[in-house]
């Protein structure tokens, strides 16, 4: 009889270490399952409502012409910033940039930049982190048409009559009325251009994809971030310092 009762305990014991070993495993692979299927990154360009710092979409006249620390949004993920860019010519005012083909000068190859949205087709959008080293606002920024360019005397309104983008970390400059060119190195990649969509009815603006070269910094557009808790529209960009 006690020998029965001690082959079940036994049996009872080895049932109890098989079941907590199984139990274990699940957790183990629940665990690992976890891991392998967090987001991290995304699978493609979301298009987002572009709003304001309290959350109201963005209308034209939040856009100030020819700002100099222009609007910040981040995209595709929350933590690439862009400027939004309402540009005026020197003389002729707030016209339509045309759509454009950019130069990468590191490749040579080229891109289809989209010109401008808005109710003058002047609003363009570009990644505000330097493709040189990656310096990020406010030490790249634009300077209207005529401003001073530090080291650059030769930057005028007559030659860039929209401004520039010029980033003080290292001197490059960018061309903001077509594709975000390379006016000047060190950089030899424009800026990444952002495609925007213009809702005229409502006055308001979307931001659907990218084009160009890549983010500063990251293998691809959609990884080294977080998606957008919402899903449906950006975040303001509050404070920045350079990477
Ligand atoms: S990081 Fe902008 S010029 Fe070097």
């Amino acid at each position: 009889m006690e020998d029965v009762d001690k082959g079940k305990r036994t049996f009872l014991k080895a049932m109890g270490v098989l079941a907590a070993g199984a139990a274990v495993a699940g957790v183990v692979t629940g665990v690992v399952k976890n891991v392998i299927t967090q987001p991290s990154g995304l699978s493609a360009f979301p298009t987002l409502q572009i709003v304001n710092s309290d959350g109201s979409p963005l209308h034209t006249n939040d856009v100030p012409i020819n700002e100099e620390h222009p609007f910040l949004f981040y995209y595709p993920l929350d933590n690439d910033p862009n400027f939004l860019l309402r540009l005026s010519h020197n003389t002729s005012g707030e016209i339509t940039l045309p759509p454009s083909r950019t130069v990468i000068p590191a490749t040579g190859q080229y891109f289809n930049s989209p010109g401008g949205v808005g109710p003058h087709g002047n609003v363009v959008a570009y990644s505000a982190i330097c493709q040189h080293l990656g310096c990020v606002p406010p030490i790249i920024h634009y300077y209207t048409p005529g401003s001073a360019i530090p080291g650059h005397p030769s930057i005028k309104a007559s030659n860039y009559p929209w401004g520039v983008v010029h980033c003080n970390c290292h001197g490059s400059t960018y061309d903001p009325s077509s594709g975000a060119h390379v006016i000047t190195g060190p950089t030899s990649h424009p800026l990444p251009n952002v495609i925007l969509e213009y809702d005229s009815i409502t006055d308001t603006y979307k931001v659907k994809s990218m084009v160009g070269p890549v983010i500063y910094g990251k293998p691809t557009d959609l990884e080294g971030g977080t998606p957008f808790p919402s899903g449906t529209k950006t975040t303001p960009v509050t404070e920045l310092s350079s990477i």
